[in-house]
């Protein structure tokens, strides 16, 4: 194999970890071999924009790909975590034609435009009280503070999560989400913590779903269980698979794109001055900007379906392919000096939500939630400032996580 970095230690490092910094590595990938075989996670990591953008339409991949998880689980293991296995194999994400087709035309009746701008004066309330509590004196961790707390509330709200049941529930699905997101070895390590977990998550959502059958409320729980199209409904397995990914999906996700996009703002303090200058005219290149620079999920996986030559590489039928979402949306072919952070950039088409029939459903949400937090901390905290330079970022392959941001007002 021609590739010279295939022999340093970083490169090992980012099969085992995500590395604090992964860019010069796309970058190199990107430069040497945009479409390289990884052998250490033995599956196909593809780093271009137009190779990216090509893949995610391409029907010769397919979406479901559950048996990776069986595969790197020993055999008595998947038959204890089972109803696991089950469950994940039901995420809209992980499905392909005609049940992904079914599935998104259900939630969709649910998760309908009007819904989600009906949110915006709820989610401007819940900024507000965040913030309120956002310390002066001393430093805070703006992720626990408001980064986080902001998506899972809209989320659990909703859902119709019981305000008392919603602390069980965002800790048993983020048991599950350990698993989900842990790579090849490390996924035997969380199968049976979430496994348990997914149990106390279907107790809650059996009872949650048999009272809207009930008495139906004004949340996309009761709307999820009314949607009908063509004679057909979700079922209750459907039904608990759609309300955990959905949290999964907009939760950690929302929460990075918010606290990288004020983190990139902190940074690069000639943007958030100009920001300050003109809110409404560079607020949606900030939020596109954000999501381009630091893209809060990493990847997108597929699986080919037959033997294809694709980006000048043999795909063989079983094999893995990563769409690395970060990588194409830093090609320097598709967004000049990528690694810069202009909020004044020509607003182009990037990956950060995905791009074909897996496209993000949340994403009109996402951006309206980036949207309002951002307004907010510029109008709220004009004079903040980072606490510190020292960022880790959590050591998982598949999102771009800060573990925390320090910040203080002065
Ligand atoms: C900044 C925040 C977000 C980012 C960066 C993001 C990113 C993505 C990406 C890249 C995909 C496609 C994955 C693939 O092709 O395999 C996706 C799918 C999805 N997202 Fe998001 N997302 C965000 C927020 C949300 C929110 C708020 C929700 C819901 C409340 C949500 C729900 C979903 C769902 C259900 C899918 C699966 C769609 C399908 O398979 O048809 N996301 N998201």
């Amino acid at each position: 194999m021609s590739l010279s970095l295939i022999a340093e230690p970083d490169y090992y490092l980012f099969c085992e970890e995500r590395l604090g910094n992964p860019y010069p590595l796309f970058d190199r990938l990107r430069a040497e071999e945009p479409v390289h075989w990884c052998e250490p996670m033995k599956l196909w990591l593809v780093t271009g924009y137009d190779d990216c953008f090509a893949g995610l339409k391409d029907e010769r991949f397919s979406s479901d790909r559950t048996d990776m998880y069986v595969q790197a689980l020993p055999e008595e293991m998947c038959i204890r975590v089972q109803p696991l296995l089950d469950h994940v194999s039901k995420w809209i994400q992980l499905t392909d034609e005609p049940d992904h087709t079914r599935l998104r035309k259900l939630v969709n009746l649910a998760f309908t435009p009007r819904m989600i701008q009906q949110l915006k004066p709820r989610i401007e309330v819940l900024v507000d009280a965040l913030l309120d509590d956002v310390s002066v004196d001393e430093p805070t961790d703006l992720i626990a503070k408001f980064c986080g707390p902001l998506p899972a509330t809209v989320i659990c709200e909703m859902l119709g999560i019981p305000v008392a049941e919603r602390d069980a529930f965002r800790l048993m699905t983020e048991r599950v989400m350990h698993f989900s997101t842990a790579g090849g070895p490390r996924l035997k390590n969380h199968a049976e913590d979430a496994a348990e977990a997914l149990k106390g998550l279907i107790d809650m959502f059996e009872r949650l779903i048999a009272e809207r059958r009930t008495t139906a409320k004004d949340d996309l729980l009761s709307a999820l269980v009314r949607a009908e199209t063509d004679g057909e409904r979700l079922s209750n397995e459907e039904l608990y698979a759609m309300c955990v990914f959905v949290f999964l999906a907009g939760h950690e996700t929302t929460t990075n794109g918010i606290a990288s996009g004020v983190l990139a703002l902190l940074q690069h303090p000639d943007q958030f001055a100009a920001l300050k200058g003109d809110v409404d005219g560079l607020m949606r290149g900030t939020v596109e900007e954000a999501l381009r620079y630091e893209s809060p999920v990493t990847r997108a996986v597929r699986k080919a379906r037959e033997d294809f030559d694709f980006g000048g590489k043999t795909i063989k039928a079983g094999q893995l392919v990563v769409f690395l979402l970060g990588a194409a949306n830093r090609d320097p072919k598709q967004f000049p000096e990528p690694a810069k952070f202009d909020i004044r950039r020509e607003i182009k088409r990037h990956l950060a939500f995905g791009f074909g029939a897996h496209f993000c459903l949340g994403a009109v949400l996402a951006r309206m939630e980036m949207e309002i937090a951002f307004r907010a901390f510029v109008r709220r905290q004009p004079n903040v400032k980072l606490a510190t330079e020292a960022l880790a970022w959590k050591p998982t392959m598949g999102i771009r996580a800060l573990v925390k941001l320090p910040v203080s007002v002065s």
